[in-house]
C-alpha cells in the first residue's frame, strides 16, 4: 500500500473496506440504483473503482465513467460510451454509435451549441435509428439489456457536468431535461444495468436546491464514512508496514486522536508528513511535528478543494455565507448553536433581514454536515476534522 495522497487508489494501494463493499453489492442484487452520499474526500471514488474491478472478476461489466469535465449532454454521451468501449463491449455497434456523435459533434460545431442543447430524446423501443444523440445511446443500452451479461454504471461528479450546463443558455432547462432522460433511461433498462452516482459535490444538494428532487427519487441512498477507529489503526499499520515506517499503539492513537475525524486521505497526508520528517523525529513528538509541518504554508493547497468546491457548488451570496459559517466555527472547537451563528452572520450584514439570513443559515448547515465539514451534537455545531478545522484557521483567521 503506498502513501498516495490525493488521487484514487487502486489494487494494491486500496485499503480494503469489505463491508462497505458487500453492502452496495447487496443493493444491486436487488436491483437497487445507487446514490452514493458521502463527505467530501472519504474515499468514493476508490471504492467504486473497486467495486467496477469486483464486477469484472464475477464476469460482469464494471463501467467508471467520470464526467468531470464534460460541458455538455455531447460530451457526457462521448464518455459513457467510451468506457464501454473500454470493456471491450460490442465494438462494432460502439463505432457505430461514435460515428454518429462525431456527426452530432460536427454539426454542433457550426451553431451556437447552447441555445438547443442536444437532442437527448429517447426513441421507440424497437427504433434502431440513430437520428438523435439520445436514440444512439440507447441502442447501446437496448444491447445490454438483451444481453446475458450485466453493467454496472459508476458516474463520478455529475453534479460538475450540471453546474458547466446551467452555466450555459437554457442551462436549467438542459439540466432537468437530462436528469429526466437518463431518469427514464435507468427506469426502461433495468434488467440488466445499474447505475451508481457519486461524487465530491453532492447530487442529492444538487437536485434539492433546485427543485428537482424527483429525478432521482429512484437511487437508493447509501452512506460511505470515514474509518472507524479500529480500522483507521489498521490502515496506519498497513501504511507502516510498507512505506518502513512503523507505528506504535501510542503514535497511531496520538494521530488518530488529532485529526479527529479518520478520513483516509488525512491519514495518508499525515503519515507522508511522519515520513519527511521521520529521520528527525520519533514517538508522538513525531506525530505533533508533522501536523506542524502539514499547516505550514506551503502544504495547505492540500486542503484546498475543500474551500473550492464551495464555490463551485455554491452562489456567490451562498458561498460567501458557508465561508463565514466555517471562519466562524473553525475559532471555537468547542461548538456553536444556531443562534451564535446567526449573530456572528449578522454582525457583518447589519441591513439584511434576519428572517432571510436565518434561511440561508439553515439550508448552509445542512448542506456543511453532508458533506462533512461540521457536525452537530445538541444544538452545538463543530468542525468534524480537527485537521481541517486548523487549515481554516490558517487560511482565514491567523
Ligand atoms: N481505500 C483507500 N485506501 C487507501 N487510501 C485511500 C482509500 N480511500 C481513499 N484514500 C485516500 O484518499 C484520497 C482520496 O481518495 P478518493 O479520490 O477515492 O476520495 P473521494 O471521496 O472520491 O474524493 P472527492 O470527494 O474529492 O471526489 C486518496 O488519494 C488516498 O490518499
Ligand atoms: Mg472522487
Amino acid at each position: 500500500m503506498r502513501n498516495i495522497t490525493g488521487s484514487p487508489v487502486e489494487n494494491g494501494d486500496f485499503f480494503d473496506r469489505p463491508a462497505d463493499l458487500a453492502r452496495l453489492q447487496r443493493e444491486f442484487r436487488s436491483n437497487a440504483n445507487i446514490l452514493l452520499t458521502a463527505p467530501r474526500r472519504v474515499g468514493k471514488t476508490s471504492l467504486v473503482l473497486r467495486l467496477c474491478s469486483l464486477e469484472k472478476g464475477v464476469g460482469r461489466h464494471g463501467v467508471y465513467a467520470n464526467v468531470e469535465g464534460c460541458h455538455d449532454e455531447l460530451a457526457f454521451a462521448e464518455k459513457l460510451v467510451d468506457a464501454l468501449n473500454e470493456c471491450g463491449f460490442h465494438p462494432e455497434l460502439m463505432n457505430r454509435v461514435a460515428l454518429c456523435f462525431r456527426g452530432a459533434r460536427q454539426a454542433l460545431s457550426g451553431m451556437k451549441v447552447g441555445a438547443a442543447g442536444v437532442d437527448m430524446e429517447m426513441g421507440e423501443a424497437e427504433d434502431p435509428d440513430h437520428s438523435t444523440v439520445g436514440r444512439a445511446l440507447e441502442s447501446i443500452f437496448r444491447k445490454i439489456e438483451n444481453s446475458d451479461t450485466a453493467v454496472l454504471l459508476a458516474i463520478d461528479e455529475m453534479p460538475e457536468l450540471l453546474l458547466a450546463l446551467l452555466r450555459q443558455e437554457h442551462g436549467q432547462d438542459r439540466v432537468s431535461r437530462l436528469l429526466h432522460w437518463l431518469r427514464s433511461l435507468r427506469q426502461t433498462y433495468r434488467r440488466n444495468i445499474r447505475w451508481i452516482f457519486l461524487g465530491s459535490i453532492g447530487l442529492d444538494s444538487f437536485v434539492e436546491e433546485r427543485n428537482l428532487g424527483k429525478t432521482i427519487n429512484d437511487l437508493t441512498p447509501m452512506s460511505l464514512e470515514a474509518l472507524t477507529e479500529e480500522e483507521a489503526h489498521a490502515f496506519l499499520i498497513a501504511l507502516g508496514e510498507s512505506n518502513d515506517l512503523l507505528l506504535d499503539e501510542a503514535e497511531r492513537s496520538a494521530i488518530i486522536a488529532k485529526v479527529g475525524w479518520p478520513l483516509p486521505y488525512h491519514l495518508q497526508m499525515v503519515f507522508h508528513a511522519l515520513v519527511d520528517i521521520g529521520t528527525r523525529k520519533s514517538g508522538t513528538s513525531a506525530v505533533e511535528a508533522a501536523f506542524t509541518e502539514l499547516m505550514k504554508p506551503a502544504n495547505l493547497s492540500r486542503f484546498d478543494t475543500w474551500r473550492q468546491r464551495l464555490d463551485e457548488q455554491f452562489s456567490a451570496p451562498d458561498a460567501t455565507t458557508a465561508k463565514d459559517i466555517l471562519r466562524h466555527l473553525c475559532q471555537h472547537p468547542e461548538g456553536r448553536s444556531r443562534e451564535q451563528m446567526l449573530n456572528a452572520l449578522m454582525s457583518t450584514r447589519r441591513n439584511a433581514d434576519a428572517a432571510a439570513v436565518e434561511d440561508v443559515l439553515a439550508r448552509m448547515l445542512l448542506i456543511l454536515q453532508r458533506d462533512g465539514y461540521i457536525l452537530e451534537k445538541n444544538g452545538s455545531y463543530a468542525f468534524r476534522s480537527f485537521l481541517l478545522r486548523e487549515y481554516w484557521n490558517c487560511r482565514e483567521v491567523r
